[in-house]
Protein backbone atom coordinates (compact mmCIF):
# COMPACT_ATOMS: atom_id res chain seq x y z
CA UNK A 1 0.00 0.00 0.00
CA UNK A 2 1.48 3.61 -0.53
CA UNK A 3 0.34 6.50 1.50
CA UNK A 4 0.21 10.27 1.21
CA UNK A 5 0.82 12.67 3.77
CA UNK A 6 1.17 15.88 3.87
CA UNK A 7 2.75 18.52 6.83
CA UNK A 8 3.49 21.92 7.10
CA UNK A 9 6.68 22.99 8.57
CA UNK A 10 6.70 25.66 11.70
CA UNK A 11 8.77 28.34 13.28
CA UNK A 12 9.84 28.37 17.30
CA UNK A 13 8.78 31.71 19.11
CA UNK A 14 10.24 29.74 22.14
CA UNK A 15 13.05 27.85 20.99
CA UNK A 16 14.51 24.83 21.21
CA UNK A 17 18.15 24.28 21.71
CA UNK A 18 19.89 21.84 23.46
CA UNK A 19 19.25 18.02 23.94
CA UNK A 20 19.03 15.72 27.20
CA UNK A 21 19.15 12.65 25.36
CA UNK A 22 20.77 13.04 21.46
CA UNK A 23 19.64 8.99 20.46
CA UNK A 24 15.97 9.47 21.21
CA UNK A 25 16.12 13.30 20.79
CA UNK A 26 15.00 14.49 23.80
CA UNK A 27 15.02 18.25 24.43
CA UNK A 28 16.61 19.66 27.75
CA UNK A 29 13.40 22.47 26.71
CA UNK A 30 10.27 22.56 26.12
CA UNK A 31 9.09 25.08 23.25
CA UNK A 32 6.89 27.13 21.31
CA UNK A 33 5.24 27.00 17.57
CA UNK A 34 3.23 28.14 15.01
CA UNK A 35 2.79 25.52 12.48
CA UNK A 36 2.51 27.50 9.03
CA UNK A 37 0.26 27.33 5.87
CA UNK A 38 2.37 27.21 2.72
CA UNK A 39 5.39 26.28 3.65
CA UNK A 40 4.80 22.40 3.19
CA UNK A 41 5.81 18.64 2.17
CA UNK A 42 4.27 15.84 0.61
CA UNK A 43 5.64 12.61 1.29
CA UNK A 44 4.72 8.82 -0.06
CA UNK A 45 5.60 5.67 1.10
CA UNK A 46 5.24 2.19 -0.22
CA UNK A 47 7.06 -1.13 1.47
CA UNK A 48 7.86 -3.32 -1.59
CA UNK A 49 9.37 -6.91 -0.98
CA UNK A 50 10.64 -6.38 -4.05
CA UNK A 51 13.29 -3.84 -3.14
CA UNK A 52 16.79 -4.80 -1.89
CA UNK A 53 16.94 -0.87 -0.06
CA UNK A 54 15.41 1.77 0.91
CA UNK A 55 14.94 4.21 -1.60
CA UNK A 56 14.41 8.33 -1.17
CA UNK A 57 13.27 10.69 -3.41
CA UNK A 58 13.15 14.49 -3.44
CA UNK A 59 11.78 16.55 -5.89
CA UNK A 60 12.21 14.15 -8.23
CA UNK A 61 15.88 13.45 -7.61
CA UNK A 62 17.76 10.69 -5.75
CA UNK A 63 18.74 12.27 -2.85
CA UNK A 64 22.58 12.21 -1.45
CA UNK A 65 23.53 8.89 0.48
CA UNK A 66 23.60 11.48 4.17
CA UNK A 67 19.79 11.92 3.56
CA UNK A 68 18.76 8.73 2.45
CA UNK A 69 20.33 7.82 5.57
CA UNK A 70 19.02 9.72 7.83
CA UNK A 71 15.44 9.16 6.44
CA UNK A 72 16.36 5.07 6.41
CA UNK A 73 17.55 4.82 10.13
CA UNK A 74 13.66 6.64 11.12
CA UNK A 75 12.14 3.98 8.56
CA UNK A 76 14.05 1.21 11.11
CA UNK A 77 12.73 2.86 13.96
CA UNK A 78 9.25 2.57 12.05
CA UNK A 79 9.88 -1.45 11.07
CA UNK A 80 10.66 -2.06 14.56
CA UNK A 81 7.82 -0.62 15.52
CA UNK A 82 5.49 -2.83 13.10
CA UNK A 83 7.31 -5.98 12.16
CA UNK A 84 7.60 -4.70 8.81
CA UNK A 85 10.64 -6.32 7.06
CA UNK A 86 10.23 -4.81 4.36
CA UNK A 87 12.23 -2.04 2.40
CA UNK A 88 10.67 1.37 1.29
CA UNK A 89 10.53 3.73 -1.29
CA UNK A 90 9.96 7.39 -0.10
CA UNK A 91 9.17 9.92 -2.32
CA UNK A 92 8.92 13.17 -1.11
CA UNK A 93 8.34 17.12 -2.42
CA UNK A 94 8.75 20.42 -0.85
CA UNK A 95 6.07 23.47 -2.23
CA UNK A 96 9.38 25.92 -1.28
CA UNK A 97 12.14 26.18 -2.55
CA UNK A 98 14.62 23.46 -1.26
CA UNK A 99 17.46 25.87 -1.91
CA UNK A 100 15.53 28.79 -0.25
CA UNK A 101 17.48 27.89 2.70
CA UNK A 102 14.40 27.28 5.01
CA UNK A 103 14.72 24.14 7.12
CA UNK A 104 12.69 21.78 6.00
CA UNK A 105 13.41 18.62 8.53
CA UNK A 106 9.65 19.62 10.59
CA UNK A 107 7.26 19.42 7.55
CA UNK A 108 9.47 15.95 6.14
CA UNK A 109 9.32 14.37 9.31
CA UNK A 110 6.21 15.19 10.06
CA UNK A 111 4.68 13.59 7.15
CA UNK A 112 7.11 10.71 7.14
CA UNK A 113 6.38 9.97 10.61
CA UNK A 114 2.38 10.15 9.43
CA UNK A 115 2.71 8.07 5.93
CA UNK A 116 5.10 5.68 6.88
CA UNK A 117 3.25 4.65 9.50
CA UNK A 118 0.08 4.33 8.36
CA UNK A 119 1.66 2.60 5.19
CA UNK A 120 3.40 -0.02 7.76
CA UNK A 121 -0.15 -0.75 9.18
CA UNK A 122 -0.05 1.25 12.38
CA UNK A 123 -2.42 3.82 13.33
CA UNK A 124 -1.08 6.08 16.13
CA UNK A 125 -2.83 8.71 18.10
CA UNK A 126 -1.63 11.97 17.46
CA UNK A 127 0.82 12.16 20.51
CA UNK A 128 2.52 8.96 19.28
CA UNK A 129 3.13 10.30 16.41
CA UNK A 130 4.44 13.32 17.92
CA UNK A 131 6.96 11.48 19.48
CA UNK A 132 7.75 9.33 16.33
CA UNK A 133 8.74 12.60 14.58
CA UNK A 134 10.82 13.62 16.98
CA UNK A 135 13.25 11.02 16.74
CA UNK A 136 13.84 12.45 13.30
CA UNK A 137 13.85 15.68 14.06
CA UNK A 138 13.10 17.23 17.11
CA UNK A 139 11.05 20.37 15.86
CA UNK A 140 8.82 17.73 13.32
CA UNK A 141 7.69 16.80 16.66
CA UNK A 142 5.41 20.16 16.53
CA UNK A 143 4.24 19.83 12.68
CA UNK A 144 1.70 17.32 13.53
CA UNK A 145 0.08 19.71 14.91
CA UNK A 146 -1.76 23.27 13.57
CA UNK A 147 -2.04 26.90 15.19
CA UNK A 148 -0.06 27.15 18.06
CA UNK A 149 1.92 24.31 19.70
CA UNK A 150 3.93 23.40 22.54
CA UNK A 151 6.28 20.68 22.79
CA UNK A 152 6.56 19.79 26.72
CA UNK A 153 10.25 18.26 27.33
CA UNK A 154 9.24 15.88 29.37
CA UNK A 155 11.02 13.95 32.49
CA UNK A 156 10.71 10.21 31.35
CA UNK A 157 14.05 8.77 30.00
CA UNK A 158 11.86 6.80 27.29
CA UNK A 159 10.84 10.31 25.53
CA UNK A 160 7.16 8.93 25.96
CA UNK A 161 6.25 12.57 27.33
CA UNK A 162 8.40 15.03 25.50
CA UNK A 163 5.69 15.13 22.79
CA UNK A 164 4.07 17.79 21.07
CA UNK A 165 0.55 19.04 22.15
CA UNK A 166 -2.08 21.88 20.73
CA UNK A 167 -2.33 25.02 22.43
CA UNK A 168 -4.80 26.98 20.32
CA UNK A 169 -6.34 26.42 16.69
CA UNK A 170 -4.59 28.32 13.47
CA UNK A 171 -8.02 30.15 13.66
CA UNK A 172 -7.61 31.38 17.10
CA UNK A 173 -5.55 34.48 16.52
CA UNK A 174 -4.63 35.71 12.90
CA UNK A 175 -0.63 36.23 13.11
CA UNK A 176 1.43 36.22 9.95
CA UNK A 177 5.11 35.40 9.35
CA UNK A 178 6.81 36.37 6.43
CA UNK A 179 10.25 34.79 5.61
CA UNK A 180 12.95 37.24 4.56
CA UNK A 181 15.55 34.67 2.47
CA UNK A 182 18.90 36.28 2.66
CA UNK A 183 20.75 33.47 1.72
CA UNK A 184 20.08 29.99 0.47
CA UNK A 185 23.55 28.12 1.48
CA UNK A 186 23.49 24.96 3.10
CA UNK A 187 24.33 26.34 6.71
CA UNK A 188 27.73 25.46 7.75
CA UNK A 189 26.66 23.91 11.32
CA UNK A 190 23.58 21.82 11.41
CA UNK A 191 21.21 21.98 14.26
CA UNK A 192 22.21 18.54 16.15
CA UNK A 193 25.81 19.27 15.72
CA UNK A 194 25.40 23.27 17.35
CA UNK A 195 23.50 22.04 20.49
CA UNK A 196 25.87 19.33 21.51
CA UNK A 197 28.51 21.77 21.23
CA UNK A 198 26.49 24.42 23.51
CA UNK A 199 26.11 21.87 26.04
CA UNK A 200 29.62 21.02 26.12
CA UNK A 201 31.21 24.31 25.78
CA UNK A 202 28.87 27.45 26.53
CA UNK A 203 29.14 29.14 29.47
CA UNK A 204 25.66 30.43 28.97
CA UNK A 205 24.13 26.73 28.57
CA UNK A 206 22.61 26.20 31.95
CA UNK A 207 21.44 29.53 32.12
CA UNK A 208 19.50 28.73 28.47
CA UNK A 209 18.01 25.70 30.19
CA UNK A 210 17.46 27.04 34.10
CA UNK A 211 15.34 30.18 32.41
CA UNK A 212 13.20 28.52 29.68
CA UNK A 213 10.30 27.58 32.12
CA UNK A 214 9.82 30.96 32.69
CA UNK A 215 9.78 31.90 28.79
CA UNK A 216 7.25 28.74 28.33
CA UNK A 217 4.84 29.83 31.18
CA UNK A 218 5.07 33.81 29.65
CA UNK A 219 4.51 32.70 26.01
CA UNK A 220 1.52 30.57 26.78
CA UNK A 221 -0.34 33.22 28.85
CA UNK A 222 0.54 35.88 25.88
CA UNK A 223 -0.61 33.70 23.05
CA UNK A 224 -3.85 32.80 25.12
CA UNK A 225 -4.24 36.46 25.97
CA UNK A 226 -3.40 36.97 22.17
CA UNK A 227 -1.18 39.41 24.11
CA UNK A 228 1.03 40.86 20.82
CA UNK A 229 3.58 42.70 22.73
CA UNK A 230 4.42 40.15 24.93
CA UNK A 231 4.35 37.65 22.74
CA UNK A 232 6.61 38.89 20.48
CA UNK A 233 8.57 40.98 23.31
CA UNK A 234 9.44 37.18 24.84
CA UNK A 235 9.84 35.71 21.07
CA UNK A 236 13.04 37.72 20.72
CA UNK A 237 14.28 37.47 24.04
CA UNK A 238 13.99 33.92 23.61
CA UNK A 239 15.40 34.39 20.14
CA UNK A 240 18.42 36.13 21.24
CA UNK A 241 19.16 34.14 23.75
CA UNK A 242 19.50 31.10 21.95
CA UNK A 243 21.91 32.73 19.49
CA UNK A 244 23.92 34.34 22.64
CA UNK A 245 24.18 30.56 23.79
CA UNK A 246 25.54 29.47 20.50
CA UNK A 247 28.38 32.27 20.01
CA UNK A 248 29.72 32.03 23.08
CA UNK A 249 30.25 28.21 22.36
CA UNK A 250 33.50 27.46 21.75
CA UNK A 251 33.98 27.80 18.41
CA UNK A 252 31.32 30.09 18.41
CA UNK A 253 28.26 29.40 15.86
CA UNK A 254 27.36 32.63 14.01
CA UNK A 255 24.33 32.05 12.01
CA UNK A 256 23.71 35.67 10.59
CA UNK A 257 24.85 37.34 7.62
CA UNK A 258 24.80 40.61 7.53
CA UNK A 259 21.57 41.14 6.23
CA UNK A 260 20.18 39.15 8.81
CA UNK A 261 21.43 41.91 11.29
CA UNK A 262 20.26 44.77 9.20
CA UNK A 263 16.63 43.52 9.09
CA UNK A 264 16.87 42.84 12.57
CA UNK A 265 17.54 46.66 13.04
CA UNK A 266 14.89 47.33 10.63
CA UNK A 267 12.02 45.47 12.19
CA UNK A 268 12.75 47.38 15.55
CA UNK A 269 12.90 50.56 13.75
CA UNK A 270 9.54 49.61 11.99
CA UNK A 271 8.48 48.75 15.72
CA UNK A 272 9.66 52.36 16.96
CA UNK A 273 7.19 53.92 14.15
CA UNK A 274 4.47 52.71 15.56
CA UNK A 275 4.08 48.76 13.95
CA UNK A 276 3.20 45.82 15.44
CA UNK A 277 6.39 43.45 14.24
CA UNK A 278 8.80 40.93 16.00
CA UNK A 279 11.67 38.99 14.77
CA UNK A 280 12.84 35.42 14.89
CA UNK A 281 15.75 33.86 13.50
CA UNK A 282 16.86 30.37 13.93
CA UNK A 283 19.93 28.21 13.29
CA UNK A 284 20.51 30.38 9.58
CA UNK A 285 20.24 33.82 8.09
CA UNK A 286 16.94 34.12 7.39
CA UNK A 287 14.76 36.45 8.71
CA UNK A 288 11.28 35.66 10.52
CA UNK A 289 8.70 38.70 11.13
CA UNK A 290 6.05 38.11 13.00
CA UNK A 291 3.62 40.30 12.50
CA UNK A 292 -0.25 40.57 12.60
CA UNK A 293 -2.68 41.36 9.64
CA UNK A 294 -2.77 45.34 9.37
CA UNK A 295 1.57 45.31 9.41
CA UNK A 296 1.63 42.47 6.54
CA UNK A 297 1.92 45.27 3.81
CA UNK A 298 4.24 47.57 5.03
CA UNK A 299 6.82 45.37 6.81
CA UNK A 300 6.83 43.23 3.55
CA UNK A 301 7.58 46.19 1.51
CA UNK A 302 10.49 47.60 3.67
CA UNK A 303 12.14 43.90 3.82
CA UNK A 304 12.01 43.51 0.71
CA UNK A 305 14.57 46.69 -0.48
CA UNK A 306 16.42 45.76 2.43
CA UNK A 307 20.07 45.20 0.66
CA UNK A 308 20.50 41.27 0.74
CA UNK A 309 17.02 39.87 1.19
CA UNK A 310 16.47 38.07 -1.98
CA UNK A 311 13.15 37.13 -1.51
CA UNK A 312 9.53 37.22 0.82
CA UNK A 313 8.11 34.37 1.35
CA UNK A 314 4.87 35.14 3.09
CA UNK A 315 2.98 32.75 5.39
CA UNK A 316 0.01 32.72 7.78
CA UNK A 317 -0.94 29.48 10.49
CA UNK A 318 -2.13 26.11 9.18
CA UNK A 319 -3.00 22.73 9.57
CA UNK A 320 -1.24 19.80 11.56
CA UNK A 321 -0.31 16.56 9.51
CA UNK A 322 -2.80 15.06 7.02
CA UNK A 323 -3.54 11.91 5.09
CA UNK A 324 -3.73 12.55 1.67
CA UNK A 325 -4.36 9.50 0.21
CA UNK A 326 -4.08 5.47 0.75
CA UNK A 327 -3.39 3.87 -2.70
CA UNK A 328 -3.79 -0.08 -2.82
O1 LIG B 1 14.49 20.20 14.71
P1 LIG B 1 15.91 20.58 14.63
O2 LIG B 1 16.83 19.53 15.15
O3 LIG B 1 16.28 21.02 13.24
O4 LIG B 1 16.16 21.86 15.59
C1 LIG B 1 15.52 23.08 15.41
C2 LIG B 1 16.23 24.15 16.15
C3 LIG B 1 15.73 25.57 15.94
O5 LIG B 1 15.09 25.68 14.69
C4 LIG B 1 16.94 26.48 15.94
C5 LIG B 1 14.79 26.01 17.05
C6 LIG B 1 13.41 25.43 17.04
O6 LIG B 1 12.85 25.29 18.14
O7 LIG B 1 12.86 25.14 15.97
Amino acid sequence: MKVTAKANSNIALIKYWGKRDARLNLPAVGSISVTLAGLSTTTSVAFDENLKGDRFILNGQAEAKEESQRVSRFLDIIRQMSGVRQQAIVESSNNFPTAAGLASSASAFAALSLAASRAAGLELSAAKLSELARRGSGSAARSIFGGFVEWRRGEKDDGSDSVAEPLAEKDFWDIRVLIAVTSAQKKKTGSTDGMILSKLTSPYYTAWVESSPDDLNGMRHAILKKDFQKMGELAEFSCLKMHAVALASNPGMIYWNGATIEGLQLIRELRRQGNAVYFTVDAGPQIKAICLPETVQKVSAALENLAGVQRIIGTRLGDGAQLIGEQI
